[in-house]
Order: C-alpha cells, then structure tokens, then sequence
C-alpha cells in the first residue's frame, strides 16, 4: 500500500496531549457520560440530541432503517431557520452579533440575531414573490458574503431546497449543477475581488445561463467595490437583490417542514466524471450541526466562532450557515484569503474580533508554517481556546506547529474527520474529555458507528483497513438526487448493503484511535478539496488535441496532493510546446474551475497500458512521484514510459 510508506512520518508519533484541567472544567463535556448514554441505548441518544432543538411538533418514530435508506425523527416538525434565528429572538441573544463580516478589503458588516432574522425573512418574501415554493430548488452561486448565508437561511425557511455552487467554479460546472437539479432560481453577485483580482461572477454565471432552461429568474446581489463594473442585467429575467429587499414584506413565518423534507443539494465529487447532488434533509441534518458544534467545538454564549471554509463546501453550510447559529454564537464570517494584502491576514482577524475558536483546514496550516511563525508571533492571539482542523490528514508536524504556535499550547486541538456525504463531523476527540493524538482524528463521536475493516469487511481491532460506518447516523445523506441507485452503488455496495464505504483509508492504534491516511479511490484531495480523477479526464479529452488522459495525484508539500495528467495526444507529440501544454492547463480550468487545473501534464503518443489495454495508473503514480519502477514487462509498449521520464527532468 502506498499510503503507509506516503504517512510513514506519521505513524511514528504517539504523544498524547490532554486537555488542560482548566479547559475540562470548563467544557460542554467533560466526562463519559455521552459515549455511556449512546452505548446503553443508541436510538435514546441521538433523541437526547434532538431534544435540544425545537420542534414544533415531536417525532413518532426515531429511527427507520431500511438499507440504505433511513429516516430519522419521523412525523417531526421542524425549521432549521427557526432553530437558527427565532428561537433566539426571545431573550438576550435578541441583539448580540450573529455573523460578523470581514470583506477582502476590510470593509465590515456586523448584523444582529434580530437583523440577520429581519433580512432571511425579507428575502425569503423576495423568494416567495419569484415563485419560489416549498421543493422548488434555488442555486445560490455567491462568494462569502452574508447574502449567501441569508439566501440559504430564507430557502430553509421557506421549505425551498438550495444548492450552494463554489464561486470558484467555471460556467459549465454551474450550468451543470443547475441543470441536474432543475433550479428556478439563481442567486449571485454581479463582481467583487478576490486577492485583489476581479472576480465577475455574474459574467461567469451569464455563460452558464445560456444552457439553463430551468432558470426563470437571477437575483443578483450588488457589491459597493463592484464599481464601476457593470454587469449585463437580461430583462424581466436578472433583478437587483436590493431593489426586491427594498419592496419586501419583513414577516414571513417558518414553513413547518417534516424531519425528512429535503433541506439542501450540494454536489461533490466522485469517481465517476459527473459530480453527485448529495440530499441533506431537515432533522437529522440539524441535530448533526447543532450537537457537533455544542460538544466538539464546545460552542457557549461568550465565543466568537470562525470557520474559514467557503459556503460553497458543505463546510460552510454545516460551521458557518447552520451549526454556529442554532448555538446562538457570534461568528466571523470571511471574505478574504490567507495572504492578502499580507500572510497575516488570518492572525489579524483573529487578534480584530477576539475569537475563540478557530477552524480551518491542514494545507492552511502548512502554508503558515512555510512562511514562518514570526508572522503569527507578531498579533495578539491571547483570546483562542480552542483549534479545529478539517478536510484531510494533518500530519504531526503540522498539528505540533499549529498547537505551539497559534494555540500557544493551550488550545486542545479537534482533528474532526467527516464528508459532504455525512453532513457533519463524525469523528474526532471532545476536546474537555478525551486526550489527543497529533496527526489522528481520534475516536468517533457518541452515537457514530464507525470501524477499520480489512477488505472482507471484518473488523479490525487495531491495524490498518477501510473505514466504514455500521449504523445510519442523524445527518447521513438520504439519497443522489434523481440518481438514488448511485447511493447504492457508491456507497452501499462493497461487501452488504447496511455498512457505508467512506472511501477512506484508516489505522487504529491499541487506544481505539483512529488516523484517516487519505482516500482510496480515484478521488483527489487537493487543498482539502475533493476532485475526481475522471473528471478532469473527461475534460481534457473534451480537448481537439488529446486522444486518452489518466489523472493520478502526486504528493504535495502544502497541497496535500497535486494533480498530474498524463495524455496521449493526436497527431506529432514531438512538437508539444510549453504553450501547448499551459493551453491545456487553462482548457480544464475553465471547464471546472481552478481548483481543478492541473500541476503537471506529460504528453506522449500513447499512455502506458498492460496487453490487455488497460492504463497504469500504479505506474503513472510511481512515474509521477518519482519512485523506483517495478516491474514493467507487463507493458504493451515499454517505451511509453521513458517517453514520459524524458519530460520529467
Ligand atoms: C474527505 C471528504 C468534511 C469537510 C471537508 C471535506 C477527507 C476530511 C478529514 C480529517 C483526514 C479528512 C477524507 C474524506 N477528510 N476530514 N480530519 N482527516 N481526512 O469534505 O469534500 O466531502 O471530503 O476529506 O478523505 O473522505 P469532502
């Protein structure tokens, strides 16, 4: 297995570091209780849970299993928006800061429990004005501004389903997106900047707007440094987000939505080249964000919570959108990136708002430590008392670096290992209960069925295997849109049909902790972002010049991986130009997004394939990594190989 050589540095480490007496004392948990509970009576548990929501009317039924398919809370009634915002407009979180904005250019907004309630109701009105009902789906395609967190807020309000698009990605991934769900509606913003450079997303998303019949209205939001840029407005089709607020109604009350009515889409890749519309639905979904936010970030009254990912991850959905707000904290929410106009961007925020909890993802982390920890050292970081970390392994040296240098060794740190699919975090330590172990996420959450199994699904009890969940956890995905056979086949089909296969590789040492190695099958994580392999291939054979693509992933220092393609090209390969090779580059990027660009791309006549015809991807890995060859006598055509080596140096 090449994973164990790949995290070889890692398995080495097996320093525990326990939560100071002062954090425990403190802690939301600090004791078993939760593992007890959940272990004597599962079912109880997860209603333990559910009880600290509200309802607005309780569930008959906890738990209906029927493989792969499972319902949790049923004949419940409940908004998500309700448990977000009215819930809290009652008492003295009535006018606290509910989301605190921070743009790239240091512009600020801050609004109330009770504003960011007044503006979710209006636009949920503007909704309902546009046709928008209960099931329709609404495509919000918007950068991290506090309009994307209200138009998700409104849609669950109004018990219409959103699909969150990352502005990062190319015109054909949103019409794509757009058009698998059938939207009505699209949200977005007309431009901003993103490090400085224009971001126009309006024109991006007119492209996609040319193939999406779907689409009968854009509200597009109007951003102040947009100036003097105008975008293209298509009448009685695109209207401005402020003018619809201005003429909106500001009361609009919770649609009572079942446990098990969808909640949102969001799409992510897999290893096939179409991405999957995974469904959230109500209940569960809440419960997951709620109780994982109140246990593992150990969310209270006085915190100020910043998750750095983007809306458009479920990351965002679950720690910005959902999770935060149904704790009534206060959260920063963050336009910018990590260095811009300089690399202390983040530490600066931090040391801004006093915040308290701090999470983010590993390639960030590995990005701080290769600029230095003089930068960190120069802002005020006294108020954190608590790291996250998210998206892939974090390797030791990394976890050593960010608990010394940002945590000042004071902060536990929760490695919190979870998927789009599981809708929130399923494994990671309870920061005021148990130790932690650099470089492993740890155990799984009470309630959360979690196992290392060799390749016959038997349980390992130390070792390392695959990992999968046994039982159906609250905020488990319910189905692919329109495609619920793939929730079979992706999932539910590698041994039987009750024990999901996440994907992963994992170890479990003799404490029962468990260190997520990577994904095992043809998915990438490239800065904590999941691509499939075939879907890059499937675009760069879209391109006139290129007959065959394999696409592996290569180790990176910061990145985590990198992408490498190999191509096999029609015509003379022995006039590919660097110019050549950039245009492919580029044609991948705007065909996905520039999360999907590739790092390398080696062009030859044929790819390397056994007798059989079948690619190497073994062989391009170990080509792309710069390991020893093995055995490559299996080869139709030997000579492949060294045509390929010939461009590495
Ligand atoms: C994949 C899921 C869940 C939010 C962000 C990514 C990897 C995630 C960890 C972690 C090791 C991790 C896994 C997983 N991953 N968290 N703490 N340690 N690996 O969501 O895009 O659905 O990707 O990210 O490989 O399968 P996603």
């Amino acid at each position: 297995m090449t994973e164990k050589a790949e995290f070889a540095n890692l398995l080495q480490e097996s320093r525990m570091f326990e939560p100071s007496e002062a954090f425990k004392a403190q802690a939301n948990v600090n004791d078993n209780s939760l593992y007890e509970r959940a272990d004597e009576d599962f079912e109880g548990y997860w209603e333990d849970r559910a009880r600290e929501l509200e309802w607005f009317q309780p569930w008959n039924t906890v738990l209906t299993w029927e493989p792969p398919h499972c319902k949790w809370f049923e004949g419940g009634k409940l908004n998500i928006c309700h448990n977000a915002l009215d819930r809290h407009l009652d008492g003295p979180r009535r006018n606290k800061a509910a989301i605190i904005w921070e743009g790239e250019n240091y512009d600020t907004r801050t609004l109330t429990y009770l504003q960011l309630h007044r503006e979710v109701c209006q636009f949920a009105n503007v909704l309902k004005g546009l046709g928008v009902k209960k099931g329709d789906r609404v495509a919000i395609y918007l950068p991290m501004v506090v309009e994307a967190a209200v138009a998700m807020l409104a849609c669950a309000r109004i018990g219409a389903i959103h699909s969150v698009v990352f502005g990062g990605f190319a015109p054909e991934s949103l019409r794509d997106r757009i058009n698998d769900c059938e939207a009505k509606v699209l949200v977005t913003e007309d431009g901003s900047t993103r490090r400085g450079k224009a971001l126009l997303l309006k024109d991006t998303a007119d492209k996609a707007l040319e193939e999406t019949p779907c689409i009968k209205k854009v509200v597009v939001v109007k951003r102040p440094y947009g100036d003097p840029y105008q975008c293209t407005m298509k009448e009685g089709r695109d209207l401005w987000y402020h003018d619809l607020m201005a003429k909106a109604d500001t009361d609009c009350p919770c649609e009572e939505m079942d446990a098990e009515d969808p909640l949102f889409i969001l799409y992510t890749s897999g290893t096939t080249g179409k991405p999957k519309g995974v469904v959230h639905t109500t209940g569960g979904y809440a419960v997951g964000a709620h109780s994982t936010c109140k246990y593992v970030f150990d969310m209270k009254d006085t915190d100020i919570f910043w998750c750095t990912a983007d809306v458009g991850w479920v990351t965002g959905h679950t720690y910005i959108a959902y999770g935060p707000l149904m704790n009534g904290v206060t959260q920063i929410m963050f336009e910018g990136v990590p260095n811009h106009p300089h690399n202390g961007r983040f530490w600066e925020v931090i040391e801004k708002y006093r915040v308290t909890i701090f999470y983010t993802a590993p390639t960030a982390i590995r990005a701080f430590m290769k600029w230095g920890e003089e930068i960190p050292q120069k802002f005020d970081l006294s108020s954190l008392r608590l790291l996250g970390s998210v998206g892939e392994p974090i390797n030791p040296e990394a976890w050593i670096w960010y608990h010394t240098y940002i945590g000042r060794e004071g902060c536990p740190i929760v490695d919190t290992w979870w998927q789009t699919e599981t809708g929130s975090i399923l494994m990671s330590n309870l920061p005021g209960v148990n130790g932690m172990k650099p470089g492993k996420a740890g155990l799984a959450l009470p309630g959360v069925c979690i196992e290392i199994v060799d390749d016959q699904c038997n349980p390992l009890a130390t070792g390392s295997g695959l990992l999968v969940i046994k039982k159906p956890w609250p905020s488990m995905l319910r189905t692919i849109w329109g495609d619920d056979q793939r929730l079979i086949d992706t999932y539910f089909s590698k041994w039987d049909i009750q024990t999901y296969f996440a994907g992963d590789g994992a170890t479990r040492d003799e404490d029962g902790y468990i260190m997520v190695l990577g994904r095992v099958d043809d998915v990438l994580n490239v800065s904590g972002h999941r691509i499939g392999t075939m879907e890059i291939e499937s675009v760069l054979v879209e391109h006139p010049k290129v007959a065959e693509a394999a696409v592996v992933g290569k180790q990176h220092e910061i990145k985590g991986q990198a992408i490498v393609a190999y191509v096999s090209y029609k015509g003379d390969v022995s006039h590919v130009s660097e110019a050549d090779i950039a245009e492919l580059k580029k044609f991948v990027a705007d065909k996905i997004g520039a999360i999907a660009r590739p790092d390398e791309i080696y062009v030859s006549h044929d790819l390397p394939k056994t007798r059989s015809g079948k690619i190497m991807r073994r062989l391009l890995r170990d080509i792309a990594e710069g390991r020893e060859l093995g055995d490559t006598t299996t080869l139709a055509d030997p000579s492949v190989v060294e045509e390929i080596r010939k461009q590495l140096a």
